[in-house]
């Protein structure tokens, strides 16, 4: 073959302006790989090719061709890597001078749930009486009619069973209904705990009524009360739910306690506080009495100890022995008074204009 040590060296600087212009011209990082293709490539590359070649050549031909092809070879990786660095700065610079991102800019705060009005008020009042010493007990829901309104001593034509009021369901073995009020709870309670009774509890929770006004919503909640024990007297009841308004609305307010009428307690009283909203001077929320009625009590009805022993088949509630009182307060009811509002179905419209009022 008839090369020559000149006609080599004029090949290898042929290529090696070849490659100087390429990658001068390569803008992005296919036209570099493009670049080492063409040049480095190991099937199809010019220099790799020529290296390839050499077998053939002259000893002394082949070395000298050897070293020129070996330094172009490094000298175009050279400059490959060269320009990909290039490359990457740029790339980089872009990013740094295109984003602007201002670091003095104040963060963006995430979006913080609160507590639901009612549910700070049932909490509120859960901890009073945790505090005195009473158990939370949650009863349920789906009750039957026995719970809410027989072992209650209310009579089969009682207004409260009254399809107007009571939401029914129809469930296999017969009528299954939303309780009207947690009432049911206390009876739960003693069937399902017949130890020696000492009652102290409190029954947090909804209760439904087929009714819809603006102090009337078809769920609502109560909190029910019930203690039992021996010589347990109407001077408990009153002490209690006194200490409890007092520590929920503050010593200022005066309580009142008014005789009543409850099925399941005899005598029966309801609790009212001084208005809050008019220090007892008479506005609307009192209708002008400078009174609001705040809660139902009583002394537990014999009849309910007798149901509750006549279920158990053996007198554990023995009104010779026991007595108890229970009370059952609207939580709604409290909520609107503490914070002035004047329509029960704003808690449960979802208005978030509404509901972020209240902190917490
Ligand atoms: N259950 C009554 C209601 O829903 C409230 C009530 C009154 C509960 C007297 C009691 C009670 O435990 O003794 O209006």
């Amino acid at each position: 073959m008839g090369e020559t040590v000149e006609s080599i060296s004029k090949e290898v600087e042929r290529l090696r302006r070849e490659a100087t212009d390429a990658l001068s011209a390569a803008g992005a990082a296919p036209e570099l790989q493009a670049v080492q293709d063409r040049f480095l490539g190991r099937r199809s590359g010019a220099v790799s090719g020529l290296l390839k070649s050499l077998g053939r050549l002259d000893p002394a031909v082949r070395r000298q061709a050897g070293q020129q092809l070996n330094l172009l070879k490094e000298e175009i990786e050279r400059g490959l890597g060269e320009a990909r660095e290039r490359m990457e700065a740029r790339a980089l610079e872009a990013r740094l001078t295109g984003e602007r991102v201002d670091l003095t800019l104040p963060g963006r705060r995430p979006a913080r749930g609160r507590r639901h009005p009612v549910t700070k008020v049932r909490e509120e009042l859960e901890d009073i009486f945790l505090a005195m010493g009473y158990e939370v007990y949650e009863g349920r829901e789906v009750e039957d009619d026995y719970h809410c309104f027989e072992a209650l001593n209310m009579p089969p034509d009682h207004p409260a069973r009254d399809m107007q009021d009571t939401f029914y369901l129809e469930r296999g073995e017969g009528l299954a209904l939303l309780r009207s009020h947690t009432s049911s709870s206390q009876i739960r309670y003693m069937l399902d705990n017949p130890h020696p009774p000492l009652v102290r509890i409190i029954c947090p929770g909804k209760v439904f009524r087929r009714d819809d006004d603006i102090t009337h919503s078809p769920m609502f909640q109560q909190v029910e009360g019930l203690v039992v024990g021996p010589g347990i007297t109407l001077g408990d009841l009153k002490g209690t739910i006194e200490a409890f308004l007092h520590t929920l609305f503050g010593p200022q307010y005066p309580v009142r306690f008014r005789p009543s009428f409850f099925p399941y307690t005899e005598p029966s009283v309801e609790a009212d506080l001084g208005c809050i909203v008019c220090d007892g001077k008479g506005c609307r929320v009192c209708k002008g009495t400078g009174w609001v009625e705040i809660l139902g009590s009583g002394m537990v009805h014999p009849a309910v100890f007798e149901a509750v022993n006549g279920r158990l088949g053996r007198p554990v509630y023995d009104p010779e022995e026991v007595t108890g009182f229970a009370f059952g307060v609207g939580i709604e009811r409290v909520a609107m008074m503490r914070h002035g509002v004047d329509d029960i179905r704003l808690f449960y419209g979802s208005d978030l204009r509404f509901l972020e009022q209240f902190r917490g």
